[in-house]
């Protein structure tokens, strides 16, 4: 079976696997922060409990190989400013970022994108790589598209968006293949 790595490096960050130790970290520096969870499926974690259960599944989940997170941390800094993972879905991975504010607009989530994705498409057994995205996550869109991913098309009512509506809104549907 492919389909995790431990750690990747390139010049501007190194990915390597999320652990429990990192719930302080995560939780004071992005997932209390509800300008970060706006387009993002979960509310903004309002304990350090919530940051650890979280973490608790992310661990499950690769135990069963059906997904895998990592932590992003910028060259020359030593704690996590963000995280990616993804699922896997046979011959496809779906991938999701998010980052602290005190580090958007510096290109990090383009280059954890563009590692993992061409980590994804360097693999035998993957062939695709897909994202959904709020149609006015602007900053989403345009790492994506920096990356290499086409728009595919719009799923009406396709997610919840805890922190925007109860009502299920449409999503963009992007990927890039091999
Ligand atoms: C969206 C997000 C990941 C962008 O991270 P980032 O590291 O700031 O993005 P980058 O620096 O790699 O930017 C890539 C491009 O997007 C543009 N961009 C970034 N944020 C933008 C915004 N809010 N509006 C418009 N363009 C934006 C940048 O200008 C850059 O374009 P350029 O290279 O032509 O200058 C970050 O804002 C974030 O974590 N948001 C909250 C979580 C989230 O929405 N995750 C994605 C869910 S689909």
């Amino acid at each position: 079976m492919p389909t995790a790595f431990d750690h990747l490096h390139t010049p501007a960050l190194t990915l390597r696997r999320l652990r429990l130790a990192d719930a302080p970290t995560i939780f004071e520096r992005y997932a209390r922060d509800p300008a970060v969870t706006r387009y993002i499926s979960w509310p903004p974690h309002r304990s350090l409990a919530e940051t650890t259960d979280f973490l608790e599944r992310v661990g499950r989940a690769a135990a069963k190989g059906r997904g895998h997170a990592y932590a992003i941390l910028p060259a020359g800094e030593a704690a996590l400013c963000g995280a990616i993972g993804y699922d896997l879905h046979g011959p496809k991975i779906t991938v999701g970022y998010v980052l602290a504010r005190s580090h958007w607009g510096q290109g990090l989530a383009s280059a954890a994108l563009g590692a993992l994705t061409g980590w994804a498409l360097a693999q035998p057994e993957l062939w695709r790589v897909e994202a959904l995205c709020h149609p006015d996550n602007r900053g989403s869109l345009a790492v994506m598209g920096k990356c290499g991913f086409l728009q595919e098309g719009l799923l009406r009512r396709e997610a919840i968006f805890p922190n925007l509506s109860p009502e299920p809104q449409d999503c963009l549907i992007l990927a890039k293949t091999r």
